[in-house]
């Protein structure tokens, strides 16, 4: 069969208010064309992030209302914790109220200043979070992730070569940690091979140094290993994880993403004495060890999605549900980064609007166009969001310039994926309309969430 259907009915439904390119024109201006600052009733398909934007399903919200509210040792913990066991396999389990809480306790308890941690590629929470310890957050994405048009199979690798030869340079006693984030969000939402977790993992190990994998989106990757690696056909997706997690001292998680819920996260570890300095600080900010800043009822419904999210109907419809988008405006001649990643597609604003210079942000120009000709919310990832050196203000046109479209879990159909295909095309054909963008004011850090642009006429 060549349509894929979406593995569930729908049993609640959500009205999206439609809007026209006319009104949405003047609802962008009002926005300082940033679409951090549309109410999000304004938008038609809201593809900003995958963050916490999942459906849960009817068991999640059966759950739900099984959450045991106690203040310490609710029958809700010892379920998410034995649904976090099942699959990571640590000793410790620590909760939080997300990803980036998660990352602050590791790093505060890790980190300390004139430390380098390395990763693939660092989401920004997860460098921001080492820098505020005093750290060196490095990337060393591998070369194959350069071409954003070359189709291979496992573009978010860590280069092993560059890892080598950064632990010769700066010495292992100042790596306190190496990370791997699978899938490769920064870089394209691509999958890490398991030779790939094997080989880092065995070179922080002849270090002595702790290796951790940045887990949200594990489920993704672990069902692109099963597809594109050679002998994992055969294996769950539940057994694959597990695979990763063994080579792994610990972990750090959203459950906002592969866990199907609206809020959470943990962090696991087998380390006793690094446990009990995190569960410390855990209790300054998060909470007490048996919640971690989550109500019962979100641990249950975490517990839930943890187990949803490894079946394998859901993973095939989600990687081809995701693919169908890139391939569609692949067809259509859109610049799109290929091959599709599983949470989100990125549109290669370079190659789309290469007659707008990097310094007048054609990420941003084509956002905001996208919004105004389909409604659709997407996020420039380019100049925008990395150009600027907030201690210098020096200002440096960004590796890419890219517009992401991240895919909420199971909550839009293919029908509103295909208008998303055809809306995008339409603007393709326009293209040349298209101009580029000044900024108007910003704020000193993260200026992407706040600053205000216009149009540069001509
Ligand atoms: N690590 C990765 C790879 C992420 O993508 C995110 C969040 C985090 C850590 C932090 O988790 O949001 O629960 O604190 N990514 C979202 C996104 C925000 O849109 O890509 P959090």
């Amino acid at each position: 069969m060549k349509t894929i259907i979406e593995p569930f009915r729908i049993k609640t439904v959500e009205p999206i208010k439609m809007t026209t390119p006319e009104v949405r024109r003047r609802l962008i201006e009002a926005a300082g064309y940033n679409l951090f600052k549309l109410p999000a009733e304004d938008v038609l398909i809201d593809l900003l992030t995958d963050s916490g934007t999942s459906a849960m399903s009817a068991a999640q919200w059966g759950a739900l209302m099984q959450g045991d509210e106690s203040y310490a040792g609710a029958r809700s913990w010892y379920r998410f914790e034995r649904a976090v066991k099942n699959v990571f396999g640590f000793e410790h389990v620590i909760p939080t109220h997300q990803g980036r809480a998660a990352e602050r306790i590791l790093f505060g308890v890790m980190v300390k200043p004139g430390h380098v941690v390395p990763s693939n590629t660092h989401f920004d929470t997860t460098r921001a979070n080492i820098e505020f310890a005093g750290g060196r957050a490095v990337d060393l994405p591998s070369p194959s992730a350069k071409d954003p048009a070359a189709r291979l199979p496992f573009k978010g690798n860590m280069d092993t070569a560059a890892l080598e030869r950064l632990i010769a340079e700066v010495g292992p006693e100042k790596i306190p940690v190496i990370m791997l984030t699978v899938t490769n969000n920064s870089g394209g939402g691509q999958p890490v091979s398991m030779a790939n977790i094997r080989e880092v993992a065995a070179i922080a190990h002849a270090h002595g140094i702790p290796f951790y994998i940045d887990a949200c989106r594990f489920a993704e990757n672990a069902y692109f290993i099963k597809l594109r690696e050679p002998g994992y056909d055969a294996k769950t997706p539940l057994e694959i994880a597990r695979e990763m997690f063994s080579y792994a001292d610990g972990a750090t998680m959203s459950a906002k993403k592969d866990a199907f819920a609206n809020i959470g996260g943990f962090l696991t570890t087998n380390d006793d004495e690094l446990a009990a300095a995190e569960r410390d600080l855990l209790i300054l900010t998060e909470g007490f060890p048996t919640y971690g800043g989550l109500a019962g009822r979100d641990l249950e419904a975490i517990a839930v999605g943890l187990e949803e999210v490894l079946e394998e109907d859901y993973l095939h419809y989600r990687t081809v549900s995701t693919a169908h988008v890139a391939d569609g405006l692949e067809a259509a001649g859109v610049p799109v980064m290929l091959p599709a990643g599983g949470h989100a597609v990125y549109l290669d604003a370079k190659r789309f609007l290469p007659h707008v210079p990097p310094l007048e942000y054609p990420g941003q120009a084509l956002a905001v166009e996208l919004y105004i000709e389909g409604g659709i919310r997407g996020v420039e990832i380019g100049t925008v969001m990395f150009g600027k050196n907030p201690h210098t203000g020096e200002e440096r046109p960004a590796a890419w310039e890219l517009v992401r479209l991240a895919i909420p879990r199971r909550v839009y159909t293919q029908s509103h994926m295909d208008y998303v295909i055809e809306a995008t095309a339409q603007l393709y054909r326009r293209r040349e309309e298209i101009g580029g963008m000044r900024i108007v004011q910003e704020p000193k850090f993260l200026r992407h969430f706040s600053a205000e642009f216009e149009w540069i006429e001509g």
